[in-house]
C-alpha cells in the first residue's frame, strides 16, 4: 500500500515532520461519515504551535487501521483547516496496527523504556513488521521531500527510520527526537534488537532526549555496542559520520496557556465549576493519558489513606482526576483501566456521603478552554508518573497559574523535574511521603506558594515550545 498525500505533492516539501500519528486521528461518526480529531498526547501539544504550514508536511498514521481497495476507511484529510500543515497518511492494516503499534511500539519499547513498569515482551512477529513498516515510512518520506530539505523524526515508533532514509537520500538533514525516557544500558541491552536501534537512530545527524540523563545514557550505549568512540557529546556512527546527541527538554505554547488563563471565560467558568463541586476547600486535580507509567493509582490510594486517616476531611476536599482513553486494544491498558476504576468505587463507596462526593472521574478528552479553567481551579495539580519523558500537563498548569498561585505535587521521575525544581517533589514509589507532601503542599502558605509558582513560571515562560523547536532545528542546521 502507499502513503495518500493532501498537497503539494511529491518532492516539494523542505521540511518534512514524520510521526507514527497524523496530528488529528480519525473517527468513525454513527452516520458512517469520517470526523478528525485533535490526537492524543504530549508530542501533537507541543508541535502543532510551531509548524509553517507553507513548506511543511506531517507524514504519520490516521489513528484507524485501512485495509487495502477499503472504500469505507478515513477520507477529508485534505479539507481546508483540518491539520497545521499539509497532511500525508501512510496507512496501516488492521495486522500492522496489531503487530508495531500495539505489539512493538507499545508492549515492547514502551515498557522497557519506563522503567519496564509492565513487563516488555519481545516478540520476533512483532519486530519484522516494525523494520517493515519503518521502510514504509521512508518510502513515503523519501518521496516527499525536497533535495536538500530538512526531515525530523519523531519518538519511538520510527527510531529504524533515520537510518533507512538516509540509504535512501543521503542528501537530507535528518533530525530524531524521542518524546519518552531512554532508559540505562541495565535495562536497553535487554532488547534482542538493541544493535538494530542503535544503527537506525545514529542515521541522523542529530539526536534528541528530552534530558541529559537519556542523552548520555544513549551516547554511552552507542559507544558501547558499536564499539565506537565518543568525543563529547558527540558519538561515531558505523559509517564513520560524527552524530551530535544532546538533550533538547519540550515544552508548551506557554503564552497561549497564559492567555486562555486570563481570558475572561476562563475566569468564570473556573468559578462555576468550583460552585458545581461545592466550593470546596481543597480542589485536587490529575490529568492524564491512562496510561500505567502515569502513577494515576499512586494518586487515588494517597487520597483514599488521607480521607481514611482524618488527615484531609472528604466534605471539604475534592480530587478530580481528567483522564484521556489511550491504547485501548493493548491488555496492559485494559487492566489498568479496571483497576483505577474499581479503586475510584471503593474510595467513593467507602468515604462518600449524601452531601458530599471527594471525588470525581472524567474518561474522555477536553477541550483546551475547559482545560484551562479546570487548571485555573485547582489548588493542587498532582503529577505522579513513576516514569515519564517530560510532563507536559506539569508545564501546562504552572502557565495556567497567572497569578502565582496553586501547588504542583511533581514526580522526581517525570522529566520536568529537572526543570521545576521548585515544585513539590516526590518519590511516587513513596506512599508515605506523597501522602506527607500533598497534606504540606496543602498547607504551604501563600508567600511559600508564590515564590515556588513565580519562578516554575520563569522558567516555562523563557522556555517555551517555539525555543525548543527552534533550537532543536539550528543544531540541525548545524550538525
Ligand atoms: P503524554 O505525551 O504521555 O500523553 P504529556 O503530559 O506530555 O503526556 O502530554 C499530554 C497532553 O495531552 C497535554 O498537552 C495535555 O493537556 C493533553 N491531555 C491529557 N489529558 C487530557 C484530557 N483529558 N483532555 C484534554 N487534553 C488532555
Ligand atoms: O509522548 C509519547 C506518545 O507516545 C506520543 O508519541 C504520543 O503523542 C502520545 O504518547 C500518545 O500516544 P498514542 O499515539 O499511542 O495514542
Amino acid at each position: 500500500m502507499t502513503g495518500r498525500a493532501y498537497g503539494r505533492g511529491v518532492n516539494s516539501y523542505d521540511l518534512v515532520v514524520v510521526a507514527n500519528r497524523l496530528p488529528v486521528s480519525a473517527e468513525r461518526l454513527p452516520d458512517g461519515s469520517w470526523a478528525w480529531r485533535r490526537s492524543p498526547g504530549g508530542l501533537v501539544s507541543a508541535l502543532d504551535p510551531v509548524l509553517e504550514p507553507e513548506s511543511t508536511v506531517w507524514v504519520g498514521w490516521s489513528g484507524v487501521p485501512r485495509e487495502d481497495g477499503d472504500s469505507s476507511a478515513p477520507s477529508g484529510l485534505d479539507a481546508p483547516g483540518i491539520g497545521p500543515c499539509a497532511l500525508h497518511e501512510v496507512p496501516l492494516t488492521g495486522a500492522d496496527v496489531e503487530a508495531f503499534y500495539e505489539g512493538f511500539s507499545n508492549s515492547t519499547l514502551w515498557p522497557l523504556y519506563h522503567d519496564a513498569i509492565a513487563t516488555p515482551v519481545y516478540h520476533r512477529h512483532h519486530w519484522t513488521p516494525y523494520v517493515e513498516i519503518n521502510q514504509r515510512f521512508a518510502r513515503e518520506v523519501a518521496g516527499l521531500a525536497a533535495e536538500g530539505a530538512t526531515v525530523w523524526v519523531h519518538d519511538y515508533q520510527l527510531q529504524l527510520l533515520p537510518q533507512m532514509l538516509r540509504e535512501r537520500r543521503p542528501d537530507l538533514k535528518i533530525g530524531y527526537f524521542l518524546h519518552i525516557p531512554f532508559p540505562p544500558a541495565e535495562l536497553f541491552l535487554q532488547l534482542p534488537w538493541r544493535g538494530e536501534i542503535v544503527t537506525g537512530l545514529l542515521g541522523a545527524d542529530l539526536v534528541g532526549f528530552q534530558t541529559p540523563g537519556g542523552a548520555e545514557n544513549f551516547r554511552s550505549i552507542a559507544a558501547r555496542l558499536l564499539d565506537s568512540e565518543r568525543n563529547g557529546p558527540d558519538v561515531v556512527a558505523p559509517d564513520g559520520r560524527t552524530v551530535h546527541v544532546e538533550a533538547y527538554p519540550i515544552s508548551i505554547d506557554s503564552a497561549a496557556y497564559d492567555g486562555r488563563a486570563r481570558a475572561p471565560r476562563t475566569i468564570e467558568r473556573a468559578s462555576e465549576l468550583r460552585a458545581e463541586l461545592g466550593n470546596p476547600k481543597h480542589l485536587l486535580l490529575g490529568v492524564d493519558r491512562l496510561d500505567y507509567t502515569k502513577g494515576i493509582d499512586v494518586r487515588i490510594k494517597a487520597m483514599t489513606e488521607l480521607f481514611a486517616s482524618g488527615a484531609l476531611d472528604p466534605e471539604d476536599t475534592v480530587f478530580v482526576q481528567i483522564a484521556t482513553p489511550s491504547r485501548e486494544n493493548v491488555e496492559e491498558y485494559q487492566r489498568l483501566r479496571a483497576e483505577i476504576e474499581l479503586m475510584l468505587g471503593r474510595a467513593l463507596a467507602d468515604h462518600g456521603t449524601i452531601s458530599a462526593r471527594p471525588i470525581h472521574y472524567l474518561y474522555r478528552p477536553l477541550d483546551p478552554d475547559e482545560l484551562a479553567a479546570f487548571y485555573r481551579a485547582a489548588d493542587l495539580m498532582l503529577v505522579t508518573p513513576y516514569r515519564d519523558g517530560m510532563n507536559l500537563v506539569a508545564k501546562e498548569y504552572v502557565a495556567s497559574r497567572v497569578d502565582e498561585d496553586g501547588a504542583l505535587v511533581l514526580s522526581e521521575f517525570a522529566g520536568a523535574a529537572v526543570e521545576l525544581e521548585d515544585a513539590f517533589l516526590v518519590n511516587p514509589y513513596d506512599a508515605e511521603q506523597v501522602k506527607r507532601v500533598v497534606v504540606e503542599a496543602l498547607e504551604a502558605g501563600p508567600s511559600d506558594l508564590r515564590r515556588r509558582m513565580s519562578s516554575m513560571r520563569a522558567q516555562v515562560i523563557n522556555h517555551d515550545v517555539a525555543r525548543w523547536s527552534q533550537s532543536f532545528l539550528d543544531d540541525l542546521a548545524n550538525a
